[in-house]
C-alpha cells in the first residue's frame, strides 16, 4: 500500500516543489535529491536546489561537469525559496536537498513552508526511526503536506528486511510510504566520486539494480506529486 497524505492542491499549476527531508542525518537525503533529480529529468524539466551548509551536492555537481542532467542551484538562501514559484514557467519539478541536523531546523522549516510534497528517506536501522517520526509529527504533519517515507539502503541479501520494514511503517507507525525503494549499491555510494548519477552510468550488471531502483522512485514521485502529469506516463 502506498499513500501520500495531504491536500492535492491546484493541479493546473505544473511546477511541484519536492523537499527531501529527515532530521536524522545520513539517511540518504543528498543521494535521493540528486538521483531523483536525475531520474525526473529524463521526462521533466528539473531544478535541484541545495540549502544545506554541508554543500555535498555542490561538490558532486561540480564533479559531474557537463553530465549534470538538470539545472542546479547550490548554496541557496532558504529565504529565497518562497520565490521559487516565480520559476513555474521553467520547471516541472524543483527538488530541494535539506540539512539533517537539529540546529538547522529553521532552514528545514522554510523549505517545508515552500514545498508541495516531501520525500522522507529512511534507512532500516532502529536508531533512525525516532528522529524520522519526530520530523513527520512535528514539522510535516502540522503543515498538512503530502509526504511519504522512502526506504533506502535496503540490503538485498536479507530477504526479510524489506517486508519487515514495510510492515512496521504500515501497521506499527502508520506513516505513508512509497512502494519504490532503494537498495544498497556501491554504484550509489561511488557515483559522486566518479562524477556521475546512477542514471548517467552505463547500464551493466553492476549498475542495473541501482538504475532500476531510482527510475521506479522517479516514476512514483512524479505520479504522486502530480497525478495530472502521471496520466502521461
Ligand atoms: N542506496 C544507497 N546505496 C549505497 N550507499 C548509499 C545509498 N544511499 C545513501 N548512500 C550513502 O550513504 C551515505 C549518506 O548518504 P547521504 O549523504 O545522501 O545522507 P544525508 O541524509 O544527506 O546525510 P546528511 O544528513 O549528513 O546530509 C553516503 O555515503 C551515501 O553515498
Ligand atoms: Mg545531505
Amino acid at each position: 500500500m502506498t499513500l501520500i497524505e495531504g491536500p492535492v492542491g491546484d493541479l493546473s499549476e505544473r511546477m511541484r516543489i519536492v523537499a527531501v527531508a529527515n532530521q536524522k542525518g545520513g539517511v540518504g537525503k543528498t543521494t535521493v535529491a540528486m538521483q531523483l533529480g536525475a531520474a525526473l529529468s529524463r521526462r521533466h524539466r528539473v531544478l535541484v536546489v541545495d540549502v544545506d551548509r554541508q554543500r555535498s551536492t555542490v561538490w558532486w555537481a561540480e564533479n559531474m561537469r557537463d553530465r549534470l542532467p538538470f539545472d542546479f542551484a547550490g548554496d541557496q538562501n532558504p529565504k529565497l525559496l518562497g520565490r521559487l514559484r516565480e520559476l513555474r514557467a521553467e520547471y516541472d519539478f524543483v527538488v530541494v536537498d535539506t540539512p539533517g541536523s537539529l540546529e538547522d531546523t529553521p532552514v528545514l522549516e522554510r523549505v517545508l513552508d515552500a514545498a508541495d510534497t516531501v520525500v522522507i528517506p529512511l534507512i532500516p536501522e532502529p536508531l533512525a526511526v525516532e528522529p524520522t517520526m519526530r520530523t513527520i509529527n512535528r514539522l510535516i504533519e502540522p503543515r498538512a503536506l503530502r509526504h511519504a517515507v522512502l526506504l533506502n539502503r535496503i540490503d538485498a541479501r536479507i530477504p526479510s528486511q524489506l517486508p519487515v520494514w514495510r510492515d512496521l511503517l504500515d501497521t506499527v507507525w502508520g506513516v505513508p510510504r512509497f512502494d519504490a525503494y532503494l537498495r544498497q549499491y556501491k554504484a550509489q555510494t561511488d557515483a559522486p566520486i566518479h562524477g556521475h548519477m546512477v542514471t548517467t552510468l552505463r547500464d551493466n550488471r553492476r549498475t542495473r539494480g541501482a538504475i532500476f531502483d531510482i527510475t521506479q522512485v522517479g516514476l512514483e514521485v512524479a505520479a504522486q506529486a502530480t497525478p495530472a502529469l502521471a496520466a502521461g506516463w
